[in-house]
């Protein structure tokens, strides 16, 4: 998959191409990076980029022209079927289930906006979508970039070290993980639970399915709403509602985890 950015901070993304699972994914060759600066495609002497907004108010837009010369260049950098994604606070919500659509495309073309915004015609002309990383607003799209690219990068075959990690883990069957553990057995009192030592890889699987039936129930009850549970899951909830001795009351929930 080849992913170009536009930004005006090209610097603040290279930075962080070289860590963890996305610095092994760029040199493995399972994903590729570009970058695209909308100031070099400025003919003035101070390289303007951003201008006052028609009608008045605070802050600054991003002028259209180097924008979209910028986009254009980044364009013809990736495959066809690429689509080009505008990082945004008013963009759609990016969910684990987005970023396994888009983890299917050849390519993207990301943009990062700064100032008060993207100049609208931009947006019109040049963009297939506009997605947001969260309900808070950024001072610029480079992290949400960022972030997409890691959440691709991962997905890509080959990327992470055992290929069952990215089925397994949280939100990609709707529901978090359950707890990990690793040496020593008991720290500041506290033991791993038996099971996870008694070598019974059934009883293992069904304790680590009803660990995030039960954790998504507490945590994020709201996705359990989204992906209801099966007979077997309520099962399990049931079981580990009881274990915890979890009193619910209402909207309220109270426990011993
Ligand atoms: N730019 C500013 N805020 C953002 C957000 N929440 N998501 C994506 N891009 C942004």
């Amino acid at each position: 998959m080849h992913i170009e950015i536009v930004t005006l901070f090209p610097g603040l993304l290279r930075g962080a191409l070289d860590y963890g699972v996305l610095g092994r994914a760029l040199e493995r060759g399972l994903v590729s990076v570009g970058l695209e600066d909308p100031r070099s495609h400025t003919s003035d002497a101070h390289r303007t980029v951003d201008d006052r907004p028609y009608g008045g108010g605070p802050g600054m837009v991003l002028k259209p022209e180097p924008l979209c010369a910028a986009i254009t260049a980044a364009a013809t950098r990736v495959p066809a079927g690429s689509a080009r994604i505008a990082l945004s606070a008013q963009g759609q919500l990016l969910t684990q289930a987005g970023v396994a659509e888009l983890a299917r495309l050849p390519g993207l073309v990301l943009v990062a906006g700064r100032y008060e915004g993207i100049d609208e015609r931009v947006l019109e002309l040049m963009i297939d979508r506009e997605l947001s990383i969260g309900d808070y607003v950024l001072s610029g799209g480079e992290l949400a970039a960022l972030v997409l690219l890691d959440a691709l990068a991962r997905l890509q075959p080959g990327a992470l070290g055992d290929e069952r990690s990215s089925a397994e883990e949280s939100f990609a069957a709707g529901l978090l993980e359950g707890p990990h553990y690793t040496r020593p057995e008991v720290f500041m009192g506290r033991r791993v639970p038996q099971v996870l030592s008694s070598g019974d890889h059934a009883a293992i699987r069904r304790w680590r399915c009803k660990q995030s039936i039960g954790r998504t129930w507490l945590k994020r009850p709201e996705l359990i709403g989204r992906a209801p549970l099966d007979e077997t899951q309520r099962a399990l909830l049931q079981e580990f509602l009881l274990e915890g001795s979890v009193r619910v009351t209402g909207e309220q929930t109270t426990g011993s985890r």
